[in-house]
């Protein structure tokens, strides 16, 4: 049972898009203060479970930290970090009561989970025009399946964007893309997609190709389409500044740039130098910048990620004229007299700072609304922009997109990859944490930069990451300008590299099956231990071991110089590993603790009890996997039901896309 509670004016995100009547009454869950902004409190019982909040710090149970979502550029994720690039306002309390609250609210707000009280929930905000879902359920995946409905069906991305892809950013000429191709190709390491990061640009501009580093960019595409590699550009939401560069140009005489209070185009320095940010929040803006990804896709592009889209901003016009006046004060300072943080914290302050997102506006077809009110929904609209233009430009046909930014509804558009993450063994666990509770929230097509984004990776690390990432929608291995090359190819023995990517190819017709399934029924493709064992108190307690679709669970390595790992079986499960000669190591486990080991090269997943799963022959391209001869893996007697289809089309309903197996 779902009820809309409506508070003030509340700016249209179109988060939800079911019609839901307004219920007049005081919610009775939880105590709504309006004194002083919004703010709504519930105490929490010992053992209520709150998951949710989707791209979130933490674990997969949110309780005992502050979460504030206000999309933010800020590439140290720390334990202690409150906000990421994402704000995904939905949480699930789970004990006595499943209840679920969606607080579709554009602007920073903040989500107290025990964290000033140990038993008190607050939810808080500065405005207080918002609509407040609360939905009743019978279970956690209940109240969640309720929700996924109401905000519309997530995005499914092509089936070649099941494969694995390369990324770097770095990579600028025609050479540079075909040297990894070759480097993956020469080795027999399965690879789909090459991504192609903000150098193959012209200065950094949207929409434009180096003509020196890709003199025949069409043909290149189409090359590359021929060896079976799908190029990936990057487009981020600043447009350059800079005479006679069309998009800049057109932007500029269509009035579709975000504006000052003074009606003069925002400015703000990113990669390009000083850029400005279309509108995306105005509808004619946003079909305009969206028309824009054809230049690409006329080119044979099929794939896109959008970057920077918080927006990110390294500093204001004002805020640079502002630092250039503060340093010319403290140049004449007494040294004696400066305060020690002064110079660091003013020179910090620059970027992304409050000040510059309040400082400009959007037009929302004819609303003018200061951007630090709907500073969540940049990327959302972004995404948006491209999920609606690809519709104009191929209809029925799929288009890989996934942002970095984005809010509940942007689930429809486009999948996220979760940003700049580090080498860290830590980040590798939290990206195993976060996947659940971004499903939760609807985004299916989900994953962190394998091997980590920046500092330097370890083979061991890329290794135990890419085991975790064969089963992530997106598989996709990124790193950053200046640390340590990362392409599985540049490690001493890449046949082990060439193996537990292969796992995924083999693993591809049951991923993709399940990840339909969980699309189509609005369904989690990862679900928490204690979703599919809702009577077993141990289950809520584990947060390193994930189901996957129905048959599977999976529990990854993320510790460095572990032989393998501790996992608890909350039933007998099938122990699968698959082994780097190609074989597949299976035993039955029975319900409790065990140790497994699993070596660096293998790839470890539990079939659940009386379940099997189908398995293809190793393939190096998505398009190579053999989906008509499939073996079965698991428990005697089981049946599979396999959803399979063109992997293009939009015609995902269709009853003959489904077979079901037997073992
Ligand atoms: C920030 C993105 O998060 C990262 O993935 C990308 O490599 C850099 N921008 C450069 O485009």
């Amino acid at each position: 049972m779902i009820k809309k509670y409506i508070f003030g004016a509340p700016i249209e995100t179109e988060a939800v898009i079911t019609t839901i009547p307004e219920c007049k009454d005081i919610p009775e869950a939880g105590i709504i203060s309006l004194d002083n902004g919004f703010s709504w409190t519930y105490t929490m019982a010992d053992d209520d479970i709150v998951y949710g909040l989707g791209e979130a710090n933490r674990g997969i149970n949110k309780r005992g930290y502050i979460y504030v979502n206000n999309c933010n550029d800020e590439p140290l994720h720390t334990e202690d970090l409150e906000s990421l690039y994402a704000a995904h306002n939905f949480i699930v309390l789970s004990g006595r009561r499943n209840m679920g609250l969606f607080f579709d609210y554009p602007a920073k707000i903040t989500f107290d989970i025990g964290y000033s009280y140990q038993d008190t929930l607050t939810v808080c905000c500065e405005g207080s025009d918002l609509t407040l879902y609360i939905i009743d359920g019978t279970s956690a995946l209940d109240v969640i399946r309720q929700f996924r409905k109401i905000i519309g069906r997530s995005y499914i991305p092509p089936k070649f964007a099941f494969g694995f892809g390369q990324s770097r950013w770095g990579y600028k000429t025609e050479k540079d893309f075909k040297d990894v191709v070759e480097g993956y190709r020469s080795r027999h390491i399965p690879l789909d997609m090459v991504y192609m990061d903000i150098d193959y640009m012209e200065d950094y501009k949207d929409f434009t190709v180096n003509p020196q580093n890709f003199p025949d960019f069409e043909a290149f595409v189409k090359d590359m389409k021929a060896s079976k590699i799908h190029l990936v550009p990057i487009i981020d939401a600043g447009v350059k500044i800079e005479d006679g560069y069309s998009i800049y140009e057109e932007g500029k005489a269509g009035g579709y740039f975000c504006k000052r209070e003074d009606g003069s185009d925002f400015a703000a320095t990113v990669w390009p130098g000083r850029t400005h940010f279309p509108d995306v929040l105005n509808t004619e803006a946003r079909q305009w910048f969206g028309s824009k990804y054809k230049v690409l896709t006329d080119a044979g592009i099929d794939g896109f990620w959008n970057d920077m889209n918080e927006p990110a901003i390294f500093y204001s016009d004002e805020g640079m004229d502002d630092l250039q006046a503060f340093l010319k004060d403290f140049a004449a300072m007494d040294p004696e007299e400066i305060p020690q943080f002064l110079l660091n914290d003013k020179v910090n302050g620059i970027k992304n700072s409050p000040r510059d997102y309040a400082a400009f506006y959007h037009d929302m077809d004819g609303i003018k609304v200061r951007h630090d009110k709907v500073h969540n929904l940049y990327g959302y609209y972004m995404t948006r922009a491209a999920g609606e233009a690809f519709d104009r430009i191929c209809p029925g046909r799929r288009v890989l997109m996934f942002s970095r930014s984005s809010y509940i509804g942007m689930h429809r558009y486009g999948g996220v990859w979760t940003g700049d993450n580090k080498s860290w063994w830590s980040h590798l666990l939290l990206n195993i944490k976060m996947m659940p509770s971004l499903n939760m929230c609807g985004f299916l097509y989900t994953g962190a930069d394998l091997g980590g984004f920046s500092g330097n990776t370890t083979r061991d690390l890329l290794l135990r990451w890419l085991a975790f990432g064969v089963f992530t929608p997106l598989m996709r291995d990124h790193s950053a300008l200046g640390t340590r090359e990362q392409e599985c190819y540049r490690f001493e023995r890449p046949e082990d590299f060439r193996h537990v990517i292969s796992v995924r190819y083999r693993l591809i017709p049951y991923l993709y099956s399940e990840f339909m399934k969980a699309a189509l029924n609005d369904d989690l493709y990862f679900k928490p231990l204690a979703f599919a064992y809702p009577d077993d108190p141990m289950a809520t307690s584990i947060e390193d071991q994930l189901i996957l679709g129905n048959e599977v669970m999976v529990t990854p390595v993320y510790t460095q110089n572990a032989p393998g790992r501790y996992v608890y079986l909350l039933e007998e499960m099938l122990f699968v590993k698959f082994m780097p000669d190609g074989s597949i190591f299976s035993e039955i486990m029975a319900a409790g603790h065990h140790y497994i080991q699993v070596a660096l090269n293998e790839v470890p997943l539990f079939v659940r009890k009386g379940h099997c799963i189908p398995l293809a022959a190793p393939a190096e391209t998505v398009d190579a996997i053999d989906t008509r001869n499939l073996e079965l893996l698991g428990y005697e007697g089981a049946t599979y039901t396999l959803y399979d289809d063109d992997g293009v089309s939009k015609d995902y309903d269709l009853a003959g896309h489904y077979k079901t197996y037997a073992k």
